[in-house]
């Protein structure tokens, strides 16, 4: 690649931030518009419930179908267990999602079609999937057994999911999420629950129970960077998990490849919370994970594919209890 197509391309990337800043700001009076047309005045005058319609109006329409599009081929191949060292790879490298899965932060179902093609192989309906071309490819096996396959670049799940727990505390999200759900076919796999995870062993809170030391799986997906009191939070979910079980991340972390990448970064975040729902660019995501307590192994980093000017980099892995 040329100096002057490897500049144009670094002018950009370190612009891109602002044009989703901009792209958000733009959605805020679409968002009052809306809220006054459905007579929500009670949500429109408080700060709080008004910036979580924003965001979800944000998310579910705009930025998260790209974002999808744009991060499926990391995201699919990582729940597949292709994932290793930021990379993603032909050969299944370690165990797919399966079992009781949480999904953190679950929004406006973006990810729910995964798990529905991942139920297909539970059911022992005798069908291969390919999650991988995303487009449910699904054949009958002749002895009507489900197995794993590998077809081309797609490779095999590791089903069954059992029961998958949508941890989504903003209720403007839900009615996406539901339909995701049900679009699906998931309705008696996925349980949406209305908390932040904070709240997740609460029964004040809400009408179900989660034991401890009871998960296969955690997801979290551009999440973590929303939580409250991520040191305290991800301990407490760490505790979820079973001996053995994973938790698979694709999150964005704070810089930490140059100081004028830093520096420029925390200038970003001073506005980007208050545009995307709260969301912090400066979190140490990954440290914080590796605190939280003794991982038997850690495949995470960051995506190999990514710039020195990417300005909301990346980690993506799986860390496993
Ligand atoms: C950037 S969105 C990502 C949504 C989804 N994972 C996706 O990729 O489309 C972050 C999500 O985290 C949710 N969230 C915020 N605080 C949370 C909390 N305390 N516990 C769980 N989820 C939370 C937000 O409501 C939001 O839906």
């Amino acid at each position: 690649m040329s100096l002057a197509r490897r500049t144009i391309d670094a002018f950009l990337g370190l612009l891109f931030p602002w044009n989703f800043l901009l792209v958000s700001a733009t959605c805020l009076p679409k968002t009052i518009l809306r809220l006054l047309r459905e007579r929500k005045f009670a949500e429109l005058l408080s700060p709080s419930r008004l910036k979580e319609a924003w965001f979800s109006d944000l998310w579910g329409g705009i930025a998260g179908p790209n974002i999808r599009r744009d991060a499926a081929v990391r995201i699919i191949p990582l729940l597949q267990g292709r994932a290793t060292k930021g990379a993603v790879v032909d050969e299944q490298v370690s165990p797919g999602l399966a079992g009781t899965v949480i999904e953190v932060g679950a929004g406006s179902g973006l990810w729910v079609d995964m798990y529905s093609e991942i139920a297909e192989v539970r059911a022992g309906s005798g069908l291969w999937v390919d999650m991988y071309s995303e487009i449910a490819e699904v054949r009958a096996e002749p002895d009507g057994a489900a197995r794993r396959r590998k077809v081309g670049s797609s490779a095999a799940v590791d089903g069954p999911i059992t029961r998958v727990y949508g941890i989504e505390p903003n209720v403007n999200q839900h009615p996406a999420l539901r339909r995701a759900i049900a679009k699906a076919g998931l309705e008696d796999v996925y349980r949406i629950v209305p908390v932040g995870i904070e709240d997740l062993d609460d029964a004040t809170k809400w009408d179900g129970v989660v034991e401890k030391g009871s998960v296969d799986c955690i997801v979290s997906i551009l999440c973590l960077c929303s939580i409250p009191d991520p040191e305290k939070n991800i301990r407490e979910l760490y505790q979820y998990l079973k001996k053995g079980g994973r938790w698979y991340i694709y999150e964005h972390v704070r810089c930490n490849n140059s100081w004028y990448m830093k520096a420029y970064q925390r200038l970003l975040n001073v506005f980007w919370p208050h545009f995307i729902g709260g969301c912090l660019l400066c979190r140490q995501t990954e440290k914080t994970l590796r605190e939280a307590g003794s991982w038997e192994k850690i495949d995470v980093a960051q995506p190999v594919t990514e710039p020195w000017y990417q300005v909301v980099p990346h980690r993506l892995g799986v860390f496993t209890k």
